[in-house]
């Protein structure tokens, strides 16, 4: 890999399809912390985008359970039945969503899902409005599918929500699809219905767009947030919207690797034409510890929403006490997404002047070492976000540490 993340070595040139793709800049910095913790730097990362709880104890005794019944073969190719009810009652028990059996898709994640949706439908040079700041995968899995990201500015002024006047001048011919995502990595920021209403009553009528919408985060939300998905609010798009969810954040299950969708017939039968060439189906364990997940007790989701309500707190508070941070108070996920438009123009101890808020995050790394990631990563400056998914005791010791680096900026 080169400076900028790319795939360079002596004897290979990747194709052409992921030219302008480079490693995700989470990973590179990520590994670059690692790196400077494995010499003794005393390095705290808040980067993970993965919950600090385990995996609940019913759902892991699924999994064995089903080793132990021989469930270790391929399955039906985009979920098993067993998963695929859960999943349809979830959506009826949750979100006021009816979607049958063969309106389900299960695949490894959900970013697999999006694969799959994008590598089905996209055609190339066909366009993804997507607003930012943007969970980084989906602009590089829109280019690896061929399209064409279109990314539409959505500052902390307009509370990271993309505007319905916004959707409508982005609308081309070319459209494709709109993706949208409540609560957002990495702003935190949630779309409650009156927010969602006017960007549908757009799509209403542009019959050619269909929306996407990723609730990964549908469980971790704040202050009594009610949290709504599109099809729930406006039936009518139902029929060009493909609802994406999964059990990664809310069921601490990331490594279990188990992401679904619920979607039109038709696109939901060629996105299993690409899993079917890609992975043959889900892992069989995985999908058998999601069903208890999702069927089994859910009153932990409370109290987990609660400990991470309690770090949100902290750290928006802690960050709005720094001068040149300022930090919007998000609604749901594991992130805050902070200006700091402040300390662009300042100057470091060692002379070096900040341009940029990845000028910004490199300097917290070097001086106070703290690995948080740059708006830049995800196409809005300048920002830079911290996932508190981690304990109080590291949360505290690093804002401390931020609001020390800070002082000492010129
Ligand atoms: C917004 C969002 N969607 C989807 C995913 C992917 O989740 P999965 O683990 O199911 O692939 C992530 C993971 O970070 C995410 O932040």
């Amino acid at each position: 890999m080169n400076a900028q993340g790319k795939i360079e070595e002596a004897g290979f040139t990747p194709a052409s399809r992921i030219a302008a793709i480079g490693v995700s800049k989470i990973l590179q910095i990520g590994a670059r912390a690692n790196a400077m913790k494995k010499d003794g730097l005393p390095v705290i990362i808040l980067g993970a985008g993965e919950p600090d709880f385990d995996t609940p104890d019913n759902v892991k005794a699924a999994a064995k359970a089903a080793i132990d019944r021989g469930e270790t073969k391929y399955t039906a190719l985009d979920g098993t039945p067993a998963l695929k009810k859960a999943i349809s009652e979830k959506f009826r028990r949750e979100n006021n969503v009816d979607y049958a059996i063969d309106e389900v898709t299960v695949a490894t994640g959900a970013k697999q899902i999006l694969f799959n949706a994008f590598m089905a439908s996209v055609n190339p040079g066909d366009e993804v409005i997507i607003p930012t700041p943007y969970w980084t995968s989906y602009s590089d899995i829109v280019e690896i599918c061929g399209g064409v990201p279109v990314l539409i500015p959505c500052d902390a002024e307009a509370g990271f929500r993309l505007k319905a006047e916004q959707l409508e001048k982005a609308i081309t011919p070319k459209t494709r699809w709109v993706l949208l995502n409540s609560p957002s990595n990495p702003s935190g920021a949630a779309y409650g219905e009156e927010d969602y209403r006017p960007l549908l009553e757009v799509l209403l009528r542009h019959p050619h767009v269909w929306l996407m919408v990723d609730d990964m985060y549908e469980h971790i939300v704040y202050d009594g947030f009610r949290f709504v998905t599109p099809v729930a609010i406006e039936p009518r798009l139902k029929s060009r919207t493909l609802t994406i969810n999964g059990v990664s954040k809310a069921y601490a299950m990331t490594g279990w690797r188990i992401g679904y969708a619920g979607g039109p017939k038709a696109l939901i039968k060629a996105m299993a034409v690409i899993q079917s060439q890609a992975t043959s189906c889900p892992s069989s364990v995985s999908q058998a510890a999601s069903v208890e997940a999702l069927t089994g007790p859910q009153d932990f989701l409370k109290e987990r929403q609660a400990s991470f309500q309690h770090r949100r707190d902290l750290v928006v508070a802690a960050l709005n006490a720094i001068p040149g941070l300022a930090c919007r108070t998000p609604e749901g996920a594991f992130y805050t997404f902070s200006g700091c438009a402040g300390v662009i123009g300042k100057t470091t101890p060692k002379g070096k002047r900040i341009e940029a808020d990845s000028d910004f995050t490199d300097y917290l790394l070097e001086d106070a070492n703290v690995a948080v990631v740059p708006g830049s990563a995800f196409g809005l400056s300048p920002y830079f976000r911290i996932s508190y998914a981690t304990s109080e005791a590291e949360l505290r010791e690093a804002l401390t540490r931020i609001a020390e680096a800070c002082v000492r900026l010129s």
